[in-house]
């Protein structure tokens, strides 16, 4: 193909896909694993749809070799996965060898592929044990997860260069602890807070304990980000729910993680929720060690106002447990429809946001600190169906991915340096309060015989890895 009617991406551009532990693994019980909030969350009458849980999931404990091999005849470069904390250290307590052993089988059979891991620590999955001590709402975890990071590269420092700590605490903070409608559940706006803030502690504690370890090792966090665009720029209520949204989205991790400080206007928005309470001298200089990269995880964009619409986003509530709020301070922050596709969660399909976000959080953020971009988690459930000769044809998921790619290119040519792209996931899976009946995968999992096909989609971004260049058009 001619540069005119392609555009390439850079040489050292990483092509991946992500994946979960409690997503995909199953076996919850097998070797030594214990149970997780996950695990205790799901069985919770009405938490998840169809009362599905985790149980076996995409049974990969078992299938991961030729999971392997399925990401290496898609020419992945990358994968990344989690590790559960349920495995490694059942019920928060000692090591267990036979869990570690699983991601020692896992890291060299991608090396093996010539793939290289990408390992995120805590992708949701608390041991319950540890809830029951007060989860994220006690300090303690934070220095437990200190513990179980050295424990994990006790085992895997030796082949794995790439560690992330957290993937998306904010919904690991509010909508676990404030909104409920996440693993342990609870609905307190001072518990997000406190959650959010020892979450923070936990990266920085891990990443300075890593960093000593080897000064070699690539450190960073996923966080989910979004562009909070007001309905009406000339409305100061508007304007005012945008600010909110921002603050409490974005800038709650990315500020005390790029400038050791909490904005004070969040600060103002959550006063009297205990979040100063928290925070303990020292806390924001163990916070914002230098990271490597920056992992950006995005879905859609939000348009929001003081004044309320009929939302399909608000509609879409999966579960019939009542739900809060997940932000503390933004009660009277509505969203608002932008008139845009939706996918099968009905979030719109939105790719200039993620250049928008990608520029803004460089220009902001990364480019000040030297840090890399990589897009962590990106892409799109729609109900698939299975033609009868056995394949998925996804359309609308191609267009997705390869719309999100070229947004990824043209942040590239407005100076982000943006590394790599993850898309999520790799295969259908697990999806949390939705069970399993939101397809996310560029590989189809049948959950019955577990049979593994790859859907069109998947051989479309095959394809690009290949040619490293996006059809233009
Ligand atoms: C993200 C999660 C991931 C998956 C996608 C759809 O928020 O990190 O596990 O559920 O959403």
């Amino acid at each position: 193909m001619t540069s005119t009617d392609s555009r390439a991406f850079p040489a050292d551009f990483l092509f991946g896909a992500a994946t979960a532990a409690y997503q995909i693994e199953g076996a919850a019980h097998e070797d030594g694993r214990t149970d997780s909030i996950w695990d205790t969350f799901s069985r919770v009458p009405g938490a998840v749809i169809n009362a599905d849980n985790g149980d076996t999931a995409c049974d990969h404990y078992h299938r991961y070799r030729s999971d392997v091999a399925l990401m290496k005849d898609l020419g992945l470069q990358t994968y990344r996965f989690s590790t559960s904390w349920s495995r490694v250290q059942p019920d928060g307590g000692p090591v267990n060898p036979k869990g570690l052993d699983f991601y020692s089988r896992l890291v060299d059979e991608l090396l093996g592929a010539d793939i290289k891991p990408w390992l995120t620590l805590y992708h949701w999955d608390l041991p319950q044990a540890l809830e029951d001590t007060g989860g994220w709402t006690n300090r303690d975890t934070a220095l437990r997860f200190r513990d179980y990071a050295l424990n994990v590269h006790d085992a895997l420092g030796d082949r794995v260069g790439v560690w992330t700590t957290l993937n998306e605490p904010w919904c690991s903070s509010f909508l676990s602890y404030t909104a409920g409608v996440h693993a342990p559940g609870r609905q307190s706006k001072r518990d997000g807070l406190a959650a959010g803030h020892h979450l923070l502690l936990g990266h920085g504690l891990a990443t300075e304990a890593l960093r000593a370890r080897d000064a070699d090792l690539e450190l960073g966090i996923t966080l989910n980000l979004t562009v909070a665009k007001p309905v009406d720029v000339d409305s100061a209520g508007d304007r005012d729910a945008a600010r909110r949204l921002d603050g409490q989205f974005n800038r709650f991790f990315l500020d005390p993680i790029f400038r050791g400080s909490y904005p004070s206007d969040l600060l103002a928005d959550v006063a009297g929720l205990g979040l100063e309470d928290h925070i303990k001298d020292g806390d924001l200089a163990q916070i914002s060690q230098r990271i490597d990269s920056l992992g950006v995880n995005y879905y859609h964009g939000e348009l929001v106002s003081d004044q309320p619409a009929a939302h399909p986003l608000l509609a879409q509530a999966p579960t019939n447990r009542p739900t809060g709020s997940p932000f503390p301070a933004a009660d009277g922050v509505f969203h608002h429809p932008q008139g845009l596709p939706l996918t099968a969660m009905q979030w719109e399909v939105q790719p200039d946001g993620l250049r928008e976000l990608l520029t803004r959080v460089n220009t902001d953020y990364a480019a000040s600190a030297g840090t890399s971009l990589y897009v962590t988690e990106n892409g799109a459930a729609y109900d698939d169906v299975v033609t009868p000769d056995g394949r998925v044809h996804d359309p609308e998921r191609t267009d997705f991915l390869t719309s999100h790619l070229g947004a990824v290119l043209d942040a590239i040519d407005d100076g982000a340096p943006v590394k790599g792209y993850f898309y999520w996931s790799l295969m259908d899976n697990y999806e949390w309060a939705w069970g399993y009946e939101k397809r996310f995968g560029i590989v189809r999992v049948d959950y019955d015989t577990q049979e593994r096909t790859v859907k069109d989609s998947g051989a479309a971004y095959a394809s690009v890895i290949r040619s490293r260049a996006l059809p233009r058009g």
